[in-house]
């Protein structure tokens, strides 16, 4: 991994002219196939040889298979699959696709897990309420804009003290559970007008009612890990012949629910000006707190340390002099201090390139419609399910030079140009949220908290080392040391 020389190449947009070809692969039998898919993609190949393996065979970014569940839980697991920078984008394009129930892609957890509505994020922007709902997120982050960094940093102060003191009596320290309650923390406080969540009836266990309520939720698309790849097809038996019943996480959820209806009064005020009636408004602020901002988090934030920490200690010799210049230039953390750190800028959109928080993106055909790779076109059946892998269209060798490398300057002043093939919040980073689109209304606020990371880090800390493996859909971060800051 190399964190020198920046390294941007024009990218080649597809020829005007493309020559119009089938989609390549096969679907297999309507049973079978999907199992024999999700065997090869869980555990005789894993998911990034999957997808690799396929391109070499057909020879092209874009082919059909099967994606998990499959059967017993979901009916047409069949898609088509998009690999370039190119075909990809195609799923931004919300006249083109329907993101109806596609969250989770072929199929939709039970409506128990959202109090039996369909909440914002398995909403079309066609749908009527979709706008009102996203308008509500948008403005409430919008007011809560001054308290982003110093809650943050708030919520920070206590994790690095949790981490030092673990480290120094284990010498070691599982990163993951302090984020986790760290995110947590500050979720709740900055929906919650700066209510300690711990205070509540929740208490300390805020964190593990999510992490089941997501787990029974997403178990059908997601691995373990844990049995050797023998044995995979034990591990296949139990998350995805069946659904997981929400019976058994509806008190933990009732919980959450209780808390969020209590504190998040001024939410919820303001979506009955809306005309969201306050019980829906509940669930989609349990669904948005919970899942969306807590779950992306637990992603995040183990990502950003590990390929950071992976990257080494000259670069984080780097990141501390650009840090501490600018916030002793400044006078301290703020928006327009944070502007001014264009590698620490980097080496967030970096991260967000080379590994995305959520890789997945689905969308189904609203019309027949022609879909272009690099070097072909497609056409797409109405009512076909495209389906993004987005680790391969943000590491796509047309677009990104060194594409499997972490580039730490990647996006330093000519590499700028490059954001917009940046694709993590289900849009272009070059490209605005609005209520009509599908792109993640925390985007702003996700980059600037991972720059808030950085920094926060930096000024504390001289350099690093950590353990990661994985672990369902995240790093697993492990700190082993941590060098306090020299000059402070
Ligand atoms: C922390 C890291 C986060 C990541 C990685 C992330 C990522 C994403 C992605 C990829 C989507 C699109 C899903 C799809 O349709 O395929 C999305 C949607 C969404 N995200 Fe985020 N998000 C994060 C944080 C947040 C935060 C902090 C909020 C708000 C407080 C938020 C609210 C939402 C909502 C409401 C949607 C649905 C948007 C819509 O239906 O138009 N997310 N997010």
């Amino acid at each position: 991994m190399s964190s020198s020389s920046s390294s941007s190449s024009s990218p080649s947009l597809p020829a005007p002219e493309l020559p119009l070809k089938p989609v390549p692969g096969d679907w297999g039998h309507r049973f079978f196939g999907p199992i024999r898919d999700r065997l090869a993609y869980f555990y005789s190949e894993g998911r990034d040889d999957f997808f690799s393996n396929r391109i070499q065979k057909y020879k092209s970014t874009v082919f059909k298979t099967n994606m998990p569940p499959g059967p017993f839980i979901s009916s047409s697991p069949r898609v088509i699959c998009l690999l370039d920078s190119v075909s990809f984008a195609v799923l931004f394009d919300t006249s083109k696709v329907e993101k109806r129930d596609v969250l989770d892609g072929t199929y939709l957890p039970s409506l128990d897990y959202t109090g039996g509505l369909r909440v914002c994020a398995y909403l079309d922007p066609s749908e009527q309420k979709h706008s009102s709902l996203k308008y509500l997120f948008m403005t409430t982050l919008a007011t809560r804009h001054n308290k982003f960094i110093p809650l943050f940093q708030t919520c920070l102060s206590q994790l690095f003290n949790d981490l030092e003191s673990e480290i120094s009596t284990k010498k070691k320290a599982s990163f993951n559970t302090l984020s986790d309650a760290m995110s947590f923390n500050y979720v709740f406080r900055l929906l919650c007008d700066n209510k300690d969540p711990t205070e509540t009836k929740l208490g300390s266990k805020g964190p593990k009612l999510v992490d089941k309520w997501l787990l029974f939720q997403l178990a059908p698309i997601g691995s373990l890990g844990v049995l050797p790849s023998g044995l995979g097809f034990l591990e296949d038996v139990m998350l995805r012949t069946f659904a997981f019943p929400f019976f058994l996480v509806k008190s933990d959820y009732q919980k959450l629910y209780d808390a969020f209806y209590d504190f998040g009064g001024s939410i919820l005020d303001e979506a009955e000006k809306l005309g969201i009636d306050r019980d829906e408004a509940c669930h989609n602020l349990v669904f948005l707190a919970g899942f969306n901002a807590y779950g992306g988090m637990k992603v995040l934030f183990p990502g950003l340390i590990k390929w950071v920490a992976l990257a080494g200690e000259k670069l984080h010799k780097k990141l501390a002099e650009e840090i501490r210049s600018v916030v002793k230039a400044e006078g301290g953390v703020t928006f327009s201090a944070l502007e001014k750190m264009v590698l620490t800028k980097s080496v967030a959109y970096e991260f967000l390139r080379i590994d995305p928080p959520v890789p997945f993106q689905y969308g189904k055909a609203k019309t027949d419609l022609v879909v272009q790779s690099h070097d072909a076109a497609f056409e797409i059946k109405k009512g076909e399910m495209l389906f993004g892998y987005q680790p391969f269209a943000t590491k796509d060798p047309k677009v990104f030079e060194n594409p499997e490398e972490f580039v730490a300057d990647r996006f330093v002043g000519e590499g700028e140009k490059l954001l917009k093939y940046v694709y993590w919040s289900n849009g272009r980073e070059t490209e605005d949220v609005a209520a009509e689109n599908k792109t993640c209304p925390g985007k702003n606020l996700v980059v600037l908290l991972c720059r808030v990371l950085l920094v926060e880090l930096f000024l504390r800390y001289d350099t690093f080392e950590v353990d990661a493996t994985v672990f369902m859909f995240a790093a697993s971060v492990t700190f082993k040391s941590l060098t306090k800051a020299s000059n402070t």
